[in-house]
């Protein structure tokens, strides 16, 4: 199977002071044709960074090491307007805020025209046609009225729509959603959901789908890539992390998860303590310092990842103990 995107050894860097510090550090990924990976982890733990080292969306000051390839060809070095032509033919990403991907001041209809820029091949009129054909698919009523409207007319939901929509009028083949539901209420979040899973199959190629929520992966994902600290802690299928999770940290999200606690309680579990910030990490493990299992060894070396199973691998010393 010809990979989609493959990451190796990436790491993200910030500028703190006169050093860089990395937000994520040494991930190696595969992303196959058909599949959806979900990227998960609490805030802070890098996923937006991770998902700026593809897109090439990176700020000032930042700086990606390591190797990224999509459809084979290293995206490293590539130029600004090669960057761009991408970004307009082929990888797409949905925000967790749509304001950021649309402009206040121009109309619904003419941004979706001018999303279609690369696609040199459609008319005006065809672009238009196509715009008004996707905002349907992507369930809004009447679509030549939402086209005649400014973003801040819209509400949370549809402003998403829109920005699906908007995604995939460019029939990218690489589609990044980066928490496109946070914001969202519970009712709207599932119907968003169910577009991505539409979409997936629309797109011939992959989704990576950013979220701090196990129960959103458990929905839509195929495979699960749990970041902590910038480092990938464990990854496998999602039937098999989430049933079988082997990193403590994996463990700890799941016990936060909604959807898999017995009796509901008003106040939702969250993990003690904070995810270290870049440029402050601890000795040894990343999660050591929070995690309930740790073993002296946890504070003196970083662990390794190691097999757990088939693709299914975590970093953690307990992992030959068990
Ligand atoms: N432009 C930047 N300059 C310096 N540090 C940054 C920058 N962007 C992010 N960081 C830092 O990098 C770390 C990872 O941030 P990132 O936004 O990638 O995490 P995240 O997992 O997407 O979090 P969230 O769930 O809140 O979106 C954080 O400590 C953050 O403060
Ligand atoms: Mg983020």
């Amino acid at each position: 199977m010809s990979a989609v995107l493959s990451l190796e050894s990436v790491s993200v860097l910030y500028r703190k002071g006169r050093t860089m510090v990395p937000a994520v550090r040494d991930v190696t990924l595969e992303i196959g044709r058909g599949e959806t990976l979900g990227l998960v982890g609490e805030s802070g733990s890098g996923k937006s960074s991770l998902a700026t080292a593809i897109t090439g969306l990176l700020p000032s000051g930042g700086r990606v090491d390591g190797t990224v390839r999509f459809e084979g060809s290293d995206l490293t070095g590539l130029a600004a307007s090669d960057r761009r032509r991408l970004r307009g033919t082929a990888i797409a990403t949905i925000a967790q805020d749509p304001f950021t991907s649309l402009n206040p001041v121009v109309r619904i209809g003419r941004q979706l025209v001018e999303f279609q820029h690369w696609q040199t091949d459609r008319s005006r009129a065809e672009r238009w046609r196509r715009a008004a054909e996707m905002l349907a698919q992507v369930g809004l009523s009447d679509p030549e009225a939402r086209m005649r409207q400014y973003p801040h007319q819209l509400s949370g939901g549809i402003r998403q729509r829109v920005a699906i929509a908007a995604a995939l009028l460019v029939n990218p083949r690489l589609l990044i959603a980066d928490e496109p539901t946070t914001a969202l209420d519970a009712t709207t979040e599932d119907q968003i959901i169910g577009l991505i899973r539409n979409a997936r199959q629309a797109i011939d190629g992959a989704v990576v789908f950013i979220t701090h929520d196990m129960s959103v992966v458990r929905r839509l994902c195929d495979r699960v890539a749990v970041l902590y600290a910038g480092q990938v802690v464990e990854t496998g299928p999602v039937g098999t992390v989430l049933g079988d999770p082997r990193h403590p940290y994996t463990k700890a999200l799941l016990a936060c998860d909604p959807a898999g606690i017995e009796t509901p309680t008003r106040l939702l579990p969250t993990i003690p303590g904070t995810v270290p910030a870049p440029g402050n990490l601890p000795p040894g493990c990343v999660f050591a310092p929070r995690c309930t299992a740790a073993l002296p060894v946890c504070s003196q070396r970083s662990p390794r990842p190691s097999a757990a199973g088939p693709g299914h691998s975590a970093a953690c010393h307990l992992m030959g103990t068990a």
